[in-house]
């Protein structure tokens, strides 16, 4: 079994736990000065000081490689994405621009809409191969696991196509997806005024597809004005709990409709985009454990403010970063995008932000036990960075510092040379 040493490293994080860290914890990203690693195969055998481990495993048969100047951490987990889909929408961007409103793009035909006529006409092989690119650029950010929704293909169709689509992107990639089912995106004109019919027939006739292939751990609803209100989304979400999913919610994206709220009641795993969430749901949150993710590069994209993670962390609660990666409200799954605005107008610590993109991050995607530390026993998924410090992620502005990743033990991205 293949076997790596890596030691000297200045910095080594291991956001140790197998549970979100919620409030004060976040700030405790378990960093150990002048740390190694050992891997076995694609398991992490041990983690320490490098004297430690240069000494217990200076006579094994391994690849060691010398971290001295190199931050080292686990892979980031980008736990809220759109990246199955066909066409583009560079148009609407600069509809918004001159002033429109996103709201105001779907309510005429364009938004989620557009991109579903344009994933229904993609092949699969089209699909596919835009996933390839993308998920190549996300592996370049240090991306090593990735949350991925369906949601472009509102008919039972398309919608399996894109999930299977992301089961093909596991086999031939290195990087992780973890898939959820969104039918309940968009509503079609067809359907306007018969939104409850339409989640049953997602109920009855398509989720019970996707449970059967287990095509998808999640399930997602976009509850928002003139999209899915507050009663359909907690008879859809209670209704998918009983079928085995997990769930999700995009939630107090636009206008407080209470999503906050009905995210603690139905035990979602995590409610997303929050921008506008209330302080009692911040608190039922809090109390019943829901991940808030909250997704700065969409709020950036929509010129809107930006989610109160700061307020969030203060009252508890645990916080987790994604790009929210689509066609539509946020086309970019850079990285650093997100630690910079999630330092310099968030107002999170580089600590807090590495939780929210490791381990918090992977607990959104329901892998704590797996994913999102460097600890014994986990899967080998770490990066190093160009610099010796955490500190250079929010202080190199906007700059791509990831050089090697290692997934499951093997080394697949290397920019050293
Ligand atoms: O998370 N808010 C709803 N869904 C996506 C947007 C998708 C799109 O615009 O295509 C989001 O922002
Ligand atoms: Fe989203």
């Amino acid at each position: 079994m293949k076997k790596t040493l890596i030691y000297n490293a200045p910095e080594l994080v291991t956001s140790a736990g197998a549970a979100p860290k919620s409030g004060a914890n976040m700030a405790d990203i378990g960093l150990i000065k002048n740390g190694a690693v050992f891997i076995v195969g694609d398991t992490i055998e041990a983690v320490g000081p490098s004297a430690e481990l240069q000494e217990r495993y200076k006579g094994a048969d391994c690849l060691r490689i010398d971290a001295t100047g190199k931050a080292v951490l686990p892979g980031f987990v980008d736990s809220h994405t759109h990246l199955v889909f066909g066409g583009y929408r560079a148009d609407e961007f600069s509809w918004r621009l001159r002033g429109d409103s996103y709201l105001s793009i779907m309510e005429r035909g364009g938004g989620i809409n557009a991109s579903v006529s344009m994933t229904r006409n993609a092949t699969d092989e089209e699909l596919i191969a835009a996933g390839m690119d993308r998920l190549s650029g996300m592996l370049e950010y240090g991306v090593t696991t990735v949350e991925s929704k369906s949601g472009y293909g509102l008919d039972k169709d398309t919608e399996l196509r894109q999930l299977r689509a992301m089961r093909e992107l596991n086999d031939r990639q290195p990087v992780e997806l973890v898939p959820t089912f969104m039918g309940a995106h968009s509503v079609l004109p067809e359907h306007k005024g018969k939104e409850r019919a339409f989640l049953d027939w997602l109920l009855d006739d398509v989720m019970p597809t996707v449970k059967a292939e287990g095509l998808a751990e999640f399930v997602d609803i976009f509850t928002e004005n003139n999209v899915f209100s507050i009663e359909d989304s907690r008879y859809y979400l209670n209704r998918a709990r009983e079928m085995g999913f997990k769930l999700k919610m995009h939630a107090d994206e636009m206008v407080q409709l209470g999503g906050a709220e009905l995210a603690a009641e139905v035990g979602a795993v995590s409610a997303d985009h929050l921008l506008k969430a209330s302080d009692q749901g911040i608190a039922d949150m809090a109390r019943a454990g829901v991940i808030g993710t909250v997704l700065p590069a969409t709020a950036f994209c929509l010129k809107e403010d930006f989610a109160r993670a700061r307020y969030m962390i203060d009252q508890g609660m645990a916080i987790a970063i994604a790009t929210d990666l689509n066609p539509g409200s946020c086309f970019t799954h850079s990285v650093p995008l997100l630690i910079a605005l999630s330092c310099l107008y968030m107002g999170l610590s580089v600590e807090e932000v590495i939780t929210a993109l490791t381990l918090n991050a992977a607990a959104a995607v329901g892998r704590a036990d797996r994913v999102g530390s460097i600890e014994v026993g986990k899967q080998a998924d770490i990066i190093m960075l160009k610099y010796p410090s955490i500190h250079f992620l929010p202080y190199h502005t906007g700059v791509n510092l990831v050089e090697r990743v290692i997934k499951k033990g093997q080394l697949v991205l290397d920019k050293s040379k």
